[in-house]
């Protein structure tokens, strides 16, 4: 990991944690997609705050009990710090014919977990009542994701690392961009 992105993850890290003003920021950003109508409501929202040619900063907003797919990463390695709330990962062994839950990790606010690019995982919001918020460093930024669908025993591959399960809806995202002064993005 070069020096830019993680000194740029912990400064972010930071001015959360010190900077009341930046903290109300991204409550003001979560009072947004909790008001958002049942039709435009997903299990998590992903912004892309920063980055360049070999690395990105992702936040995730999780309703309660938001979890993406299971998935894999093209080669990008992942550091993820919990902001707000308690976020899980599961761990699995995938082979042709089926699957194994090998292992589930709790998180809690403060702390840090890793995303291994071979292990086919899911991560999300641990708690039935209460969204979470995170803070993900991508190196490299994501080119493709392996997607797992373990009912139907089903994988395929997203481009771009877009997992659209995750995305906020497009016209509503106007309504919080007058917020963005706030951020160093
Ligand atoms: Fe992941």
């Amino acid at each position: 990991m070069s020096t830019t992105p993680d000194l740029t993850f912990r400064s972010l890290i930071e001015r959360y944690n010190s900077d009341p003003a930046y903290k109300n920021f991204y409550n003001q950003i979560l009072q947004r997609y909790k008001k958002l109508p049942p039709c435009e409501r997903r299990p998590y929202y992903k912004e892309v705050m920063m980055g360049a040619h070999d690395w990105c900063i992702v936040r995730i907003f999780w309703t309660p009990e938001g979890k993406t797919r299971p998935h894999k990463h093209g080669g990008s390695n992942t550091r993820i710090h919990v902001l707000q709330g308690t976020l899980e990962q599961d761990l699995f062994a995938v082979w042709d014919e089926g699957c194994e839950l090998l292992e589930r990790c709790i998180y809690l606010e403060g702390e840090e977990f890793s995303e291994d690019p071979e292990t086919v995982h899911r991560i999300g919001n641990a708690s039935p009542f209460d969204w979470a918020v995170s803070l993900h460093l991508f190196e490299p930024p994501l080119e493709k994701m392996e997607v797992f669908d373990f009912t139907y025993n089903e994988r395929w591959t997203v481009k771009g690392g877009e997992d659209t399960m995750g995305d906020p809806p497009k016209d509503a995202l106007p309504i919080w961009s007058s917020l963005a002064r706030l951020d160093p993005a």
